[in-house]
C-alpha cells in the first residue's frame, strides 16, 4: 500500500462488522490534537474524548465541574488530528439533565461543532426517550452502563457495579432497555466478567468495556492511566509505556542544562544577516 493511500474511516458499519467477525476493537481517549496525531498515525480505530479530561486535564477529583463548551473544543481538537478515527464525544454532567429539549439541542450543539460520529451518554432509566429522540433525529448514541462517574454521590463512590445477580440483572436489563430506544452501542465500566458474558449475549449491539472483562467487543480506558501519567491506575489498565518517566526524566534534564548555562549552545542561537551592517 502507497503511503499516499489515506487511512480507511473508521465508521459505525466496521464496528458492527468487527462484532460479528469476532475481531476486538481498541478505543482510547484523546482530549487533544498533538496526540490525536499519533493516534491517528498508530490506527487507532476508536477515540473517546471523554469527561475523564475533567480529571488528567483540569486536575478536578470528579468529572462533575468540566463543562460542555470546554469539551466541545477538545473534541474538535481531536477530530482535526484524527480524521479517520470513530470519535466519540462525551456529553458532560448537566448537559442532558435538565429537560429533553435541552438535552437535544446540546447533543446537536456538541456534533455540529465537533464532528463527532457519536456521543456518550452515561444513562439512567429516564433517558430512553431522550436516546429514542436523538436516535430518530439521526445521532448515533452509545449508552454507559454499570459505573457511571457522573453518579458519584448516588453510587457512594468507584466501585464496581453489578457484583450481585440481582444488580448485574439490572444493568443487563437497562442494556436492552437502551438497544431497544436506538443506541448503537453499549459501554459498560467496572463489572465482572460474567456480568459482561451475560450482557453481551442479551444484545446485539457492539459492547466496548472499561474493566468490563474479556467477553466485551472492544476495550477503553483513559490513556493517560496506560501512559504513567497518573500517579494511579485502575488494575484493569494495562502498563503500555512509562511515558510519565520519558517527560520527568526530560523535563529534569532541561532544568539541568538551562541551570549549567549548556543550554542555549550556539546550534540554538540565530546568525545575524551578513547583509545587516554591525553598529
Ligand atoms: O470519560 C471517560 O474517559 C470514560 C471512559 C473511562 C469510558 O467515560
Amino acid at each position: 500500500m502507497s503511503n499516499l493511500t489515506p487511512p480507511h474511516k473508521f465508521t459505525l458499519q466496521d464496528l458492527r462488522a468487527a462484532r460479528s467477525a469476532g475481531h476486538k476493537v481498541a478505543m482510547l481517549t484523546c482530549y487533544d490534537y498533538s496526540t490525536a496525531c499519533i493516534m491517528e498515525q498508530a490506527h487507532v480505530p476508536m477515540l473517546l474524548v471523554g469527561d475523564s479530561a475533567a480529571n488528567v486535564i483540569l486536575g478536578y477529583p470528579t468529572t462533575l465541574p468540566i463543562r460542555l463548551s470546554f469539551l466541545i473544543e477538545l473534541t474538535a481538537a481531536v477530530r482535526r488530528g484524527a480524521p479517520s478515527a470513530f470519535l466519540l464525544a462525551d456529553m458532560p454532567f448537566g448537559s442532558y439533565h435538565a429537560s429533553l429539549a435541552s438535552g437535544i439541542r446540546n447533543v446537536c450543539r456538541m456534533v455540529q461543532l465537533t464532528g463527532c460520529d457519536c456521543v456518550k451518554l452515561e444513562v439512567a432509566d429516564t433517558h430512553t426517550k431522550l436516546v429514542r429522540r436523538l436516535t430518530d433525529a439521526g445521532v448515533a448514541v452509545m449508552a454507559h452502563l454499570g459505573l457511571r462517574p457522573q453518579s458519584v454521590a448516588v453510587l457512594g463512590g468507584y466501585k464496581a457495579q453489578g457484583r450481585t445477580w440481582h444488580d448485574a440483572q439490572t444493568i443487563i436489563d437497562q442494556a436492552r432497555r437502551f438497544q431497544d430506544a436506538g443506541a448503537v452501542s453499549i459501554l459498560l465500566e467496572a463489572v465482572p466478567p460474567q456480568v459482561s458474558e451475560k450482557l453481551v449475549a442479551s444484545v446485539s449491539v457492539p459492547v466496548i468495556g472499561c474493566g468490563a472483562g474479556p467477553a466485551c467487543h472492544g476495550h477503553v480506558f483513559v490513556t493517560h492511566d496506560a501512559l504513567k501519567l497518573t500517579p494511579h491506575a485502575p488494575r484493569f489498565v494495562p502498563q503500555l509505556a512509562d511515558v510519565g518517566g520519558i517527560m520527568r526524566d526530560a523535563f529534569a534534564k532541561y532544568v539541568q542544562q538551562v541551570e549549567s548555562g549548556a543550554y542555549p549552545a550556539p546550534e540554538h542561537t540565530y546568525a545575524m544577516s551578513s547583509e545587516t551592517p554591525a553598529k
